[in-house]
């Protein structure tokens, strides 16, 4: 029987910005879904890329004083690099600088015109070209792109329009007919309510202002606006006018357009009315999922307000990454990022929950069975309840994928683990393992938390990379490619070798880590940019407790050490800093006035040691808030391997104020 296809998309990225997590969300999501969607038994087409023509490209890859098509080659290597490290499985990517693609636009655009959905006329209005978007006066913001909220520019010249204004009533009625078309529902209110109701009007889609895109096929001086060339990426992906449709016959109509809620509009109207225009099918989903926030507004390059991505994986591993935006945001709702909850749900859940069922039951399989699986003999008190809500599972996670419930998907496997994890406290497998005449409920035991291992394990391979890998392996499972006949509890063979592995995920020190992150981003003043020229930081480390092993810096000029203020403190006053047992907030006379310092060496000196106390200090660092209270420069210490903090004196004789150079 010849499969269900299933043909997903994410937006072709622009490669002018800045790629940071919350532009990865979109991807991080449609790669779990097509993963699941392929285990389930799906003949999945995934499809992403990028947009690479427009005003603001050009514009972009000129301030970088490149050739703009080595500007765009460098681009995309960074962002399939980052789709790489995030483990992003996709089938096709498609860039809009493709030679077929061009071709394929070319066609679309020159029969919509035949067809009469396109004439030429002149376009007088706002344009705003970061959104490359046309708005009319009633839709500005006081007087500003409604989207990104930038100055717009009244654009006067002869293009092309699109008959969208015919389009109006039947795109009203596809969306107020099939709820299932516009997800989720208040996406619907939204489009018919700010666009639908006060009417469309016909769309300008050709640009004569500059030069960077496809031209126009019969009118030379045109480019084919931005927009239309990239929606129609999804139809040349799969090889739509061109000398070859399997593809297409195969896999359109699509069956979900993913996108963040920005861009819902071109997709939910602009999108079908061409569509419409060219006699194709609809794509059945289009869904516009929110924005991942960061300090209570969308994280964006223009915000400033980003998160390096490459560094996130590099420092946590790519599993905490995905498991955080997969998990923690509710999905089709904003969320908001912050580092502590993406410890916090890392540690809970990963590395606590995850984590310790995997290793306590490795552990005792070793230990009480020489790492050979025990056969289960008969069912006992708890088996059942744990038996059931494996079986259960499957069903249930894949019924929450169907209906994009991503987060709750994630939230049932994560209930089997605790589960698992409480019946391990309830069967007490180490108290049975002291009489022998128990080895056979203990074999039962903890076969049972095996197959509960290795059911989790296979469920949550379209969500995480490393970790099931690690999981079945350790388990001697071939690592399967489909649910079937893989998902039903039983499946483990008793007899199989089963190893014991490293950790799955180190726990991290909650307090330490937001310190150590919030000192090296005030010292390094960090901003991230993979924007342009810069390669990721693939290299951080996770920082550790102790002192690292000897490493050698950079050579620096004496200009750039010239430029620290470091200073002989005298230590006036010290106190605990509340709600942490690192830091202590010390008051430090350096000669022209006291400062207040935060250190955190509360583990190291009680704060009555350190009354009167010389110090070495480093005045002109930028001030930083360490647990509510604003430090005003730093102490300087030396460490050793074994764990031993002491502060630097500078001799007795000196006084507060004093130079160190
Ligand atoms: N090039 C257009 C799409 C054309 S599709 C025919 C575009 N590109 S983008 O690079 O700006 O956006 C790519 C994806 O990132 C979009 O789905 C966008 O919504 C998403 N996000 C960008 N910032 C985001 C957040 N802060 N949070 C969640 N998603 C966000 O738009």
């Amino acid at each position: 029987m010849e499969k269900k296809t299933y043909y997903i998309t994410t937006p072709i990225y622009y490669p002018s910005g800045t790629w940071h997590l919350g532009t990865c969300y979109t991807t991080v999501v449609c790669d779990a879904l097509a993963r699941f969607k392929k285990m389930d038994g799906f003949d999945t087409f995934y499809l992403t890329g990028t947009d690479e023509h427009g005003q603001k490209i050009e514009k972009v890859a000129e301030d970088a004083h490149k050739e703009i098509h080595a500007f765009l080659d460098e681009r995309i290597d960074t962002l399939k690099k980052l789709w790489s490290v995030l483990g992003i499985k996709y089938d096709k990517f498609i860039r809009t600088t493709d030679s077929y693609h061009k071709e394929a636009v070319k066609k679309i655009f020159t029969k919509l015109y035949e067809k009469g959905d396109i004439y030429k006329s002149h376009y007088e209005g706002h344009y705003c070209a970061h959104c490359e978007s046309f708005w009319t006066e009633s839709q500005l913001k006081a007087g500003k792109c409604p989207d990104c909220d930038r100055e717009t520019t009244i654009q006067k010249e002869e293009c092309y329009f699109f008959k969208l204004s015919q389009y109006g009533d039947r795109i009203t009625k596809l969306i107020k007919e099939n709820p299932d078309f516009l997800q989720p529902p208040s996406r619907q209110n939204e489009m018919i309510k700010n666009f639908l109701l006060p009417g469309l009007q016909d769309l300008c889609v050709s640009r004569t202002s500059f030069k960077w895109g496809i031209p126009v096929e019969f009118d030379k001086d045109h480019v084919i606006y931005v927009w239309i060339d990239a929606l129609t990426n999804y139809l040349t992906a799969l090889g739509y006018a061109s000398d070859d449709e399997t593809l297409f016959k195969k896999y359109w109509p699509a069956d979900i357009h993913m996108m963040g809620k920005e861009i819902v509009r071109f997709h939910a109207i602009i999108w079908p009315a061409i569509l419409m225009a060219l006699d194709l099918p609809l794509p059945k989903r289009v869904y516009g999922h929110g924005w991942l926030l960061f300090g209570d507004e969308k994280m964006s390059k223009s915000k400033g307000n980003i998160i390096d991505p490459f560094e996130l994986c590099a420092r946590y591993g790519v599993d905490s990454v995905r498991y955080y935006l997969l998990r923690d945001i509710s999905f089709g709702n904003d969320g908001l990022y912050t580092l502590e909850a993406f410890l916090r749900r890392r540690n809970a859940d990963l590395c606590n929950d995850l984590g310790n069922l995997l290793s306590r039951t490795l552990m005792m399989i070793n230990k009480y069975f020489n790492g050979i699986l025990p056969e289960p003999v008969e069912v006992g008190e708890f088996d059942s309840d744990l038996i059931d809500k494996i079986s259960e599972l499957y069903p249930k996670v894949r019924d929450m994928m169907d209906n994009l419930m991503v987060s709750e998907a994630l939230s049932e496997i994560f209930k089997v683990v605790s589960r698992a994890n409480k019946y391990i406290d309830e069967t007490t497998p180490w108290i049975l393992a002291r009489d022998s005449a128990n080895k056979q409920r203990l074999g039962t035991v903890l076969y049972n938390l095996a197959e509960a291992l290795r059911i989790v394990g296979i469920l949550l391979k379209p969500f995480l990379i490393d970790a099931p890998n690690v999981i079945l392996d350790a388990l001697s499972v071939e690592n399967p490619s489909s649910f079937e006949g893989t998902i039903k509890f039983g499946g483990l063979k008793p007899g199989t070798n089963i190893k014991v592995t490293n950790k799955l995920f180190d726990r991290i020190d909650i307090e330490t880590e937001l310190l150590n992150v919030e000192v090296n981003n005030s010292m390094n003043n960090q901003t991230i940019d993979n924007s342009i020229n810069n390669q990721p930081n693939e290299t951080v480390q996770v920082l550790q407790e102790k002192a690292p092993a000897f490493e050698k810096k950079p050579l620096i000029e004496y200009a750039e050490f010239a430029k620290m203020d470091l200073r002989v403190g005298i230590i006036k006053n010290a106190e605990a800093v509340k709600k942490s047992n690192k830091l202590l907030k010390l008051t430090v006379d350096i000669g022209i006035e006291t400062r207040t310092i935060v250190s955190g060496i509360a583990k190291y000196y009680a704060p009555e040691q350190l009354i009167g106390k010389r110090v070495c200090a480093i005045i002109n660092l930028a001030p930083v808030k360490l647990c509510g209270v604003e430090s005003e420069g730093m102490l300087l210490c030396s460490s050793n391997v074994a764990g031993d903090v002491i502060l630097l004196n500078p001799g007795e004789q000196m006084n507060g104020g004093d130079l160190i150079s």
